[in-house]
């Protein structure tokens, strides 16, 4: 299944949007590896380019130039269908407004990305149910999004992201839209998951968010300007 090497190699990864004629350059020249089991915090001030990364390193955008083996496979060589079936397969997205399915259950939001794995419905139910046992939310499972706590709400959506187990949970700023205390439970959840083994990747500019990595990489300008390992 997997290629011996990083789970994600990043190199020379440039990325610009075209405004009024000219290119403005968003991401310059990143590079880096992270490899599996990792906590790494992406961090950075407002319009640093953090989003525009996560883009590329969920598969939902392909960079204008440099290179991008996501566990072995060359990204920007994937077709459209390819693209969309390797994210679904690698990736879990957690994100800020959780962006749930607001006429769905808790459970039908969970199986959603399971879907597309040609699982029959008995199979992503049974899935959908260990998920959101795991975040601990399995007796409001039948609840809608708008009866539920944004805390809880971000549980559902890590259930999401957690079931069909793909290697990387990619989450943006995934506790902007809660108090510090929920938050911080949220962190406690994301943390618990990396020590099960699984890869997290958080983008934030909170730095106490990042302070709980493994490792930080920070960006400025688009530039890759630090990469280090957290002491704790
Ligand atoms: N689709 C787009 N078209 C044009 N410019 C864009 C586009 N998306 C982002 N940008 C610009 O790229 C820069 C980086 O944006 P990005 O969203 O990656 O920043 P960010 O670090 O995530 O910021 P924030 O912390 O505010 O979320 C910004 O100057 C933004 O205006
Ligand atoms: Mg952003």
């Amino acid at each position: 299944m997997t290629a011996s090497g990083p789970l994600i190699q990043i190199r020379d990864m440039s990325h610009g949007y075209k405004m009024a004629g000219e290119t403005m350059m968003v991401l310059k020249d990143i590079s880096f590896d992270i490899d599996y089991g990792e906590f790494v915090a992406i961090i950075g001030p407002s319009g640093s380019g953090k989003s525009t990364l996560m883009n590329m390193i969920g598969c939902l955008d392909i960079s204008n130039s440099g290179s991008y083996l996501l566990d072995g496979q060359e990204v920007r060589k994937l077709s459209g269908n390819r693209l969309a079936s390797i994210r679904n397969e690698k990736i879990g997205f957690i994100f800020q407004n959780f962006n749930l399915l607001p006429k769905l259950s808790a459970a039908e939001n969970v199986e959603l990305p399971l879907i597309y794995r040609g699982l029959s419905a008995r199979e992503r139910k049974v899935m959908a149910q260990e998920a959101l046992q795991k975040v601990g939310l399995e007796e409001r499972m039948h609840h809608r999004p708008s009866e539920l706590s944004g805390g809880q709400q971000q549980r559902v959506a890590i259930a999401r992201a957690l079931a069909g187990t793909p290697p990387i949970l990619l989450a943006d700023e995934p506790t902007g839209a809660l108090d510090t205390r929920t938050g911080a439970e949220v962190m406690q959840m994301i943390k618990e998951l990396n020590a099960q083994g699984h890869t997290v990747i958080v983008i934030t500019h909170d730095l106490e968010i990042a302070a709980q990595a493994k490792r930080i990489i920070r960006i400025q300008d688009g530039v890759l300007v630090e990469d280090r390992r957290n002491a704790g």
